[in-house]
């Protein structure tokens, strides 16, 4: 069990398409512990395998109730192996979203507000659930990291980018935690 350094954007292996997993051994289960660590010790919502340079179709996330991020609600903790993503509706949601690869920054990202997500766990299990709101959200952000897709390339008008202490300058972070 290990804290991992996060990769940072503009590192390739972020720009990536990841590999499906095809083992459920004592490796991948070593792989998500490191995840969850540096997760915790990052304070972040989710982490995606590619973060930690693993290029393999697999994210955690996880977010307990918290009075910093009220609009985030409880998100229970989760591990998502090959992932399969079905939107519910038409409508969307925007939030400002972080991620850990783009430490101090946020952007203005559309997601769709309710979708279905297939996908196996930590034991090769397939499992299904219908989520919306900050849920959908994390789900929508993460497993873009699977396919080489980082928050900035969703924003519809770039000045909604920025630095969090430059566009939040009351707060110490954006709406949510950085995922
Ligand atoms: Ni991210």
């Amino acid at each position: 069990m290990a804290v991992k350094e996060v990769l940072r954007m503009g590192h390739p292996v972020l720009a990536g398409v990841a590999e499906p997993v095809v083992r459920f051994d004592d490796e991948l289960r070593a792989l998500v512990a490191d995840m969850f660590d540096t997760m915790a010790a990052c304070k972040g919502a989710g982490l995606a395998a590619p973060q930690i340079g693993v290029p393999l179709r697999l994210v955690i996330f996880e977010v307990e109730a918290n009075p910093r991020y009220p609009d985030a609600g409880d998100v229970p903790q989760t591990i998502l192996i090959n992932p399969e993503l079905e939107p519910l509706g038409d409508d969307r949601l925007e939030s400002w979203e972080g991620c850990l690869s783009l430490p101090g920054m946020r952007g203005l990202v559309p997601r769709y507000a309710r979708l279905r997500y297939r996908g196996l766990d930590l034991a090769g299990q397939p499992f299904e659930r219908e989520v919306e709101g900050f849920h959908a959200i994390v789900v929508q952000h993460e497993c873009d990291h699977l396919d080489g897709v980082l928050y900035p390339q969703r924003i519809r008008d770039l000045r909604d980018f920025g630095f969090e202490q430059a566009l939040f300058p009351r707060l110490s972070s954006g709406a949510e935690p950085d995922q």
